[in-house]
């Protein structure tokens, strides 16, 4: 028998794969790219290769947090570190908070670093970590970044869950007392430019803005909860189209922008560039693949992602990802709506 903390894990990858295709709204698909048709460009001038801060990453896209703590996250886990290891992908891991509650949950987690000795390996754990528990999981996997998720949505559901959230002052702290990249990042619902300058203001250097439109954790969480109903913020939160948008005036050079939340396609992926991100995270989409059609299908499928991307960068004239802004674009319907009523656009 698995501890309440695996149960919940175990929960949140079952939901998460039953509910992907009924809660997934691409907003990119409101974003139309302005084709050219003299790039000006041959395929061999284009490097996929981006930087996100000190993260020298040979592909713009990677896996983004999802688990760990269980028996079925340690097989989840291993899968996708040997996919990320093959296709040299970053890897970011669910929240390490669970083995301070079962240190046999670490195994789970580990198992992604022995994988793959010298890939990017990204740790996560919530904003109001300690710097030791900080400490602890970067050494479990000797992690060349740490995200910290702020998901007031998601905890506010669980009847269990948080429900203080002055968390500034300490992810000030962390960012100031760790060596290594601390990444902020949200879980879903988006993010403002003011929640964007609020981190700016204590030193956070890589945002992610992980939108609405993929994973959707208030509907995960309502599922869980059999006390109350929430079904009432399935649409809760900035789409990751609109988060982008947010971010566009903050992204400075000390400032990289991740872009996550439901991108399911290169074209996404490409998309998300044009607005600034500085990287993409993938969570669900590959998970559904991942657990519906197994490993090879996943590794067939990130295979198609590498061809695409250098192909789709010539087709706009682009010879790396970090050209992308100044391709051209429209917005349509709802999307633009909100860029023109927040004076975005
Ligand atoms: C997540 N996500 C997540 N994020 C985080 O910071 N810590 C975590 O522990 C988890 N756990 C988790 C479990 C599962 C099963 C999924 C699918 C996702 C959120 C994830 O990193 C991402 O921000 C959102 O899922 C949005 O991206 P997608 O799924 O729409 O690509």
């Amino acid at each position: 028998m698995e501890s309440s903390h695996a149960q919940r894990k175990n929960e949140h990858l079952s939901l998460a794969t039953k509910l992907y295709n009924q809660v997934h709204t691409n907003s990119f698909n409101s974003m139309q790219i302005i084709h050219k048709s003299l790039p000006e460009i041959s395929l061999d001038q284009v490097n996929p290769v981006t930087n996100c801060g000190t993260l020298k990453l040979a592909v713009p896209f990677f896996i983004e947090a999802m688990t760990g703590g269980s028996q079925n996250a340690f097989k989840i886990n291993q899968e996708l570190a040997m996919v990320a290891k093959k296709h040299h992908l970053a890897m970011a891991l669910g929240s390490a908070s669970i083995i301070f509650h079962d240190p046999t949950a670490k195994k789970s987690f580990k198992v992604v670093r022995d994988i793959n000795p010298d890939g990017i390996v990204i740790a996560n754990l919530s904003a109001k970590a300690s710097l030791e528990q900080a400490k602890t999981v970067i050494d479990l996997l000797d992690a060349d970044a740490l995200e910290l998720h702020v998901n007031t949505t998601q905890e506010l559901i669980m009847d269990d869950g948080d429900r203080n959230f002055h968390w500034l002052t300490n992810i000030e702290s962390l960012v100031n007392r760790l060596n290594i990249p601390v990444i902020v990042k949200e879980v879903g619902f988006g993010m403002d430019s003011s929640t964007i300058n609020q981190l700016q203001s204590i030193g956070v250097s890589i945002i992610n803005i992980s939108g609405r439109g993929g994973t959707n954790f208030a509907t995960i969480e309502d599922r869980r909860n059999h006390t109350a109903d929430f079904s009432f913020l399935n649409y809760w939160g900035q789409t990751t189209l609109e988060s982008m948008l947010e971010a566009r005036e903050a992204r400075t050079k000390d400032t990289q922008i991740i872009a996550s939340g439901g991108i399911c396609s290169p074209l996404d992926v490409i998309k998300a560039g044009i607005l600034g991100a500085n990287a993409v995270g993938v969570a669900g989409y590959f998970l559904n693949i991942l657990i519906h059609d197994g490993i090879d299908a996943l590794d067939k499928e990130i295979t198609n992602w590498q061809m695409a991307l250098p192909r789709l960068l010539a087709l706009l004239g682009c010879k790396s990802f970090n050209e992308l802004p100044s391709t051209n674009f429209v917005l349509h319907g709802e999307e633009l709506e909100y860029a023109q009523q927040r004076d975005l656009i």
